[in-house]
């Protein structure tokens, strides 16, 4: 075993969010996903993390937004960075740091840039030169949606495959999606939890295996065709589907609130009078619309003042993973958190 190595890693990885949704698990383990899904990587909610295996600490130290987390947040850390350490045969525990651009109470799932930014920012203080693909693999087994992160612009993550790959480049398809957020501070089932509470009870379980890869081929040739119509009518209808499973599941797992569903009807009766608008939801309330970007003036002015809507982020398709040289917003953030 190696005992020391004062390598530092430094990534950034932007969220996703998935145009055609998976939900559930293979039955073949290692967090594999049952339906195949394909996601727009979003320019503008970013993770920033700095990994640093040191001597002398007796565990692995996380600070996420400048707070020491605890738990089984720490946990889900460390079973990455054990994947790591036993690659390049490393026996010390690490300071990680990570910082999110967009507030976490915000209520946007951070787990995909979390986890991309983590295997990226691992592997190189490991010294580890590894592809993409396998990085993806790394960030997929600790949540699917971060192999995706990996990669830039249109992604897909096919069922049952360690790995995410890319599709199309950000600048293929110029769209925008609109975060709509419709309730910022509730705290959500988590996505882990759901998706096997909804294999287990929900009697239209086998119903969405079956037609959530036709939903997948739909939204792929859209994207490669630049068709819009297209995209958002099998987006929405994958959507719809995903969600029907968790709310007919006993107990249901409702993440809608009144504001969501009457943002749905809205961009429904927008789009019937000529507005390219559609709707994607994940698990949580706020609803993101997907627009084409000469349209997304158009979007805003409408949604920024809707009933309901707290606040709003704009996203356009944006880059892979990548690892930083520099990063004083994150030495900032370690020095104001010593914690050893
Ligand atoms: O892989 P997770 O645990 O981040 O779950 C993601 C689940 C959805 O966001 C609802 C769908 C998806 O494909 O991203």
């Amino acid at each position: 075993m190696a005992q020391r190595t004062n390598d530092l890693g430094r990534a950034e990885a932007c969220a996703n969010i998935a145009l055609a949704k998976y939900w559930g698990k293979s039955k073949k383990g290692d967090n594999l996903t049952a339906v195949p899904s394909l996601s727009m990587t979003l320019d503008s909610l970013r993770t920033r993390t700095e990994v640093k295996f040191e001597t002398g600490l007796t565990e692995d130290l996380v600070v996420l937004n400048s707070q020491l987390v605890h738990g089984s947040e720490t946990a889900r850390v460390s079973a990455l960075l054990d994947r790591f350490r036993n690659l390049a045969d490393i026996d010390l525990k690490a300071r990680v740091t990570s910082m999110n651009n967009f507030p976490t109470a915000a209520g946007l799932a951070s787990s995909a840039s979390g986890f991309a930014a983590l295997a990226a920012a691992s592997s190189q203080a490991c010294g580890l030169e590894l592809a993409a693909a396998e990085l993806s693999s790394q960030a997929r087994k600790s949540s699917a949606s971060a192999g995706r992160s990996l990669f830039g612009g249109f992604v897909e993550l096919l069922s049952e495959t360690p790995q995410a790959s890319p599709v199309a480049p950000a600048n293929h398809f110029p769209l925008a999606m609109i975060v709509l957020i419709v309730r910022s501070s509730r705290k959500e089932a988590s996505s882990s939890w759901g998706m096997q509470h909804t294999a287990s009870t929900c009697p239209y379980y086998e119903s969405w295996l079956h037609h959530a890869p036709e939903m997948f081929a739909q939204v792929r040739s859209a994207v490669l065709e630049k068709d819009f119509t297209k995209l958002a009518e099998a987006m929405e209808h994958s959507t719809r589907l995903m969600h029907a499973t968790m709310m007919t599941s006993l107990p249901p797992i409702l993440y809608f609130r009144g504001a969501t569903v009457e943002l749905m009807h809205e961009v429904a009766k927008r789009r019937a009078a000529g507005h390219p608008e559609a709707y994607t939801m994940d698990a949580g309330p706020n609803v993101k619309v997907l627009t084409p970007a000469q349209n997304l003036e158009a979007a805003l002015a409408f949604y920024k003042s809707y009933p309901g809507v707290e606040s709003i982020v704009t996203c356009r398709p944006g880059p892979g993973t990548a690892f930083l040289s520099h990063s004083s917003a994150l030495e900032t953030a370690q020095r104001e958190n010593e914690v050893s």
